[in-house]
């Protein structure tokens, strides 16, 4: 056993409030313990990703670089470390180098150390050049494995695929774990493995959907890992994390312990405190979902789907549905469910049960999936499916603006609209660049309090499994 003690990532401001809260959480209750959480003794604080992002300009009518700018002024002492969809930045599509370039600059300037960088299908491609602005910027570019199971995810893949994320220059490298499937004595040895073939240090991140977290972070410990992320107890479990406090307790005798028990306290009664605010964004689970352990479906995923046919009046065909994501799962090459892949398997998963036929309907993404648009597909292929693609026209369309014609862009909506030219700031325009829509309604009503209450992510498929 290692008595080598991991270092702990706080996920609380992005993973933990995105997973419980639907992430609603607005900076302003945030701030009365950003000092605290700077005192605890971190190895890094994870707050921004692509949710946090999204949310604050299509929910909180917050600028999330103002937000960005807040911890990085908060946090003296504590590395601030963000979750970036490869080519996809904080967004859904693939973007060009020069903006990939443009946001990484500008978040590594305004206070991000660690970039944790994945691809919803483990490809490379779609994470090297990121994890190389990352280098160029001297801040820890962490590479990442999407955890999933299926006859293609075996031990020789995982390591295989975390030596070439080596290779390509990762500082360090994370297990994302965003379904809670890795199992205790999988995750052993899996870490034990790496820790064999790999210099940089491993990092795992879990969910406690599926009941297996608290023991799988102990293994790991066991494994030597080197960093475990956790959530302050008041927003842990559930489909969150492992309470920060809990596993301190799991890894050090009281005497030997180097955290101040009474300041994670104060924190949790903190985050305690502001959550009923919050409650109409809660999810419904309130113990363990083993649905992804039966059904390989994300149990944050499976709520969604659910709402979605008790809204069109057909909740009889739950199980049908829980049924076809599996299947269409195989179809396309056992792909992880994770954003923007969950989205995509889960909208086609309803089609094909609504049309009471496969593929009748098919969805734009998925086509591009089929097609590779969004990286190498892990397996097989269906031979059957991808005739029924080849039938419909492959969509060329792409787009690719400069930064320069984005700005332009920028400017003179600005002007048709008579508000202050805001492109001249790379941080605005990169709002503008990555939510375009979202950023003119935002721009457009700086000054309007109200935000817009909608639970529109919730109930479409812009549901996040990170
Ligand atoms: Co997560």
């Amino acid at each position: 056993m290692s008595s080598k003690k991991p270092n702990i990532t706080e996920v609380v401001l992005r993973d933990g409030q995105q997973s419980l809260i639907a992430t609603r959480m607005k900076t302003e209750d945030m701030l009365p313990v950003l000092s605290k959480l700077d005192k605890v003794g971190y190895s890094s604080l994870e707050v921004w990703g692509g949710a946090t992002y999204d949310c604050c300009l299509r929910f909180l009518n917050e600028n999330p670089w103002d937000r960005l700018k807040i911890f990085k002024k908060k946090f003296k002492k504590t590395q601030l470390q963000m979750l970036l969809r490869g080519k996809n930045l904080v967004g859904y599509k693939e973007y060009d180098n020069s903006v990939i370039e443009l946001f990484i600059k500008n978040a590594a300037k305004e206070g991000i150390n660690i970039f944790r960088i994945f691809d919803a299908l483990n490809d490379i491609n779609n994470i090297k050049s990121s994890i190389e602005f990352v280098n160029n910027e001297k801040e820890n570019s962490q590479g990442t494995i999407c955890y999933t199971t299926s006859p293609v995810h075996n031990q020789k893949y995982w390591i295989k695929l975390a030596k070439d994320i080596e290779d390509i220059g990762a500082k360090s490298l994370a297990i994302k774990d965003m379904a809670g499937l890795l199992r205790p004595n999988v995750g052993y040895e899996l870490i034990k493995k790496l820790k064999k073939n790999l210099k940089i240090p491993i990092h795992l991140h879990t969910h406690s959907t599926t009941g297996l977290a608290d023991a799988t972070n102990l293994k790991a410990y066991e494994a030597g890992v080197d960093n475990i992320d956790t959530s302050i107890s008041s927003f842990s479990n559930l489909y969150a994390h492992t309470a920060t406090e809990s596993f301190i307790s799991m890894i050090y005798k009281d005497e030997e312990n180097p955290y101040d028990m009474n300041l994670l306290t104060n924190i949790a009664e903190h985050f305690q405190s502001i959550r009923p605010k919050y409650v109409q964004y809660e999810g419904s689970m309130r113990g363990v979902d083993i649905n992804m352990l039966l059904y390989q479906v994300p149990g944050g995923m499976l709520s969604i789907l659910e709402k979605q046919l008790v809204d069109l009046n057909k909740q009889h065909r739950l199980k049908d549905l829980i049924d076809e994501i599996p299947r269409i799962r195989e179809d396309v090459g056992f792909v992880p469910l994770v954003t923007p892949s969950s989205q995509i398997v889960g909208a086609q998963a309803l089609m094909n049960v609504l049309d009471g036929e496969r593929y009748k309907t098919l969805n734009k993404e998925f086509i591009d999936l089929v097609n590779g648009k969004y990286g190498k597909i892990p397996g097989k292929l269906n031979s059957k499916l991808l005739k029924k693609i080849d039938k419909n026209v492959p969509d060329n369309e792409s787009e690719t603006m400069t930064i320069s014609e984005y700005r332009k862009d920028f400017s003179s909506f600005c002007k048709s609209n008579n508000i202050k030219d805001f492109s001249k700031k790379d941080t605005d325009l990169l709002n503008y660049i990555l939510f375009n829509k979202e950023s003119k309604d935002f721009y457009l009503s700086t000054n309007k309090n109200t935000y817009n209450d909608i639970v529109g992510l919730q109930e479409g498929f812009g549901l996040y499994i990170e």
